[in-house]
């Protein structure tokens, strides 16, 4: 039976397990850049185990990262140094991936443990943010975003591409569109944040354009035999949530159609005010419903931290990759807690020999 230590292939990519690492915005970069934190981090995360870490959301324009400290692959210089984590995943036995990424109207924050909230407009650090609509996000972030031109839609979307091209040159095999959590593609698919009267508002399939259009240019540079991946707000929790997950189970569709190979389930955040049933593994049923519905591949966080529960999503077929986020930040070596939860035998040799070895010769003693 398919269990959370099974192997996993998707197009050409093979993950030692079902334990996928989802992006965590690390808030250390300076111009984009990586830097020192980021290489013992995602080398500590790889090492632990997991089949698959996927690199924190990544700007593909300056104005598209969350925070100032942010990661950055808007240009070369920036890939180049990308290059670096993508082969210490690899070397630890990991698939490297990296999620790209457009704030929108979210942009221009304080990084978290300053505030998480717009950054003062007379703040030297601060700059303007984009959107589809003239429509702040509220609560702490209430800077209103400038209304994106068709030129705007089309130098993002170009942005995305470039970025593309250049994680596939910087090594990475396993691609995320960041379409989720309220930023700039989930913006353009919700009418709380998107009012336009062009071809890019209005109607759902006029909202979705824009994220249909990214992902096809998208699929055009990033090869065939790798994953193209996305990860969606396929619910708002804000009341109308029938309606909103059955729009999105369409739209997941259509991705499909177009190449989408996976989604990575998770919420909308489009808007401060929603009644989300936190909760452990609570979106374990949403995801499924998508994977039998829109018939892809689902991957899903939130929660997913014990490794019972983890498993028992594999193993009942609700999502074929189990995103352990938080967990991995408490023990970077989660995948060899969650190999002795479940009894599996030789647990410690889901780490490298050099602690594999010693944890496992000397188990007697402890
Ligand atoms: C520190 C931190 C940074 C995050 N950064 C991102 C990000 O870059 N992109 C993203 O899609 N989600 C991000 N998230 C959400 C996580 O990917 C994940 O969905 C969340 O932590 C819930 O999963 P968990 O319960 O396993 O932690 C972040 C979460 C945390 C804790």
């Amino acid at each position: 039976m398919t269990d959370l230590f099974s192997s996993y292939q998707l197009k050409d990519v093979t993950l030692r397990n079902r334990i996928a690492i989802p992006p965590m915005c690390q808030y250390m970069a300076q111009d984009g850049f990586v830097n020192d934190w980021h290489k013992a981090h995602y080398a500590s995360l790889a090492r632990g185990g997991s089949g698959l870490v996927i690199v924190e959301a990544t700007g593909v324009a300056p104005e598209g990262r969350i925070t100032p400290n942010c990661l950055g692959i808007w240009n070369d210089a920036q890939a180049e140094k990308l290059r670096e984590i993508a082969a210490e995943i690899k070397a630890a036995g990991a698939v490297p991936g990296i999620q790209i990424a457009h704030a929108g109207r979210k942009a221009s924050a304080n990084i978290p443990w300053e505030g998480d909230d717009h950054i003062s407009i007379d703040d030297p650090r601060a700059w303007q943010s984009i959107g589809p609509s003239a429509i702040a996000f509220g609560g702490d972030l209430p800077r209103v975003p400038i209304e994106m031109t068709i030129d705007d839609i089309k130098r993002v979307q170009q942005d995305f591409v470039a970025a593309a091209r250049r994680a596939l040159d910087a090594g990475f095999e396993w691609l995320e569109l960041h379409f989720a959590h309220g930023y700039l593609a989930q913006s353009f698919t919700s009418s709380h944040s998107n009012h336009r009267t062009d071809e890019y508002g209005g109607s759902f399939e006029n909202r979705s354009r824009f994220t249909r259009e990214t992902l096809a240019a998208v699929r055009e540079v990033w090869p065939e035999n790798l994953p193209l991946t996305a990860r969606f707000g396929v619910i708002e929790y804000d009341g109308k949530d029938e309606e909103t997950l059955s729009e999105s189970i369409q739209l997941v569709k259509a991705w499909r159609e177009i190449g989408l190979d996976m989604l990575s389930v998770s919420v909308g955040f489009t808007i401060p005010e929603t009644h989300i049933p936190w909760g452990p593994a609570f979106l374990g049923p949403i995801a499924e419903r998508v994977r039998n519905e829109a018939k892809i591949p689902v991957s899903s966080a939130w929660g997913f931290g014990a490794p019972t529960l983890a498993d028992q999503a594999i193993r009942s077929e609700q999502l074929d990759l189990a995103m352990i986020g938080r967990a991995h930040l408490e023990n970077p070596n989660w995948p060899y807690h969650a190999a002795k939860e479940l009894a599996k035998s030789d647990p410690a040799w889901v780490l490298p020999p050099p602690y594999a070895h010693w944890l496992s010769r000397y188990k007697s003693l402890s």
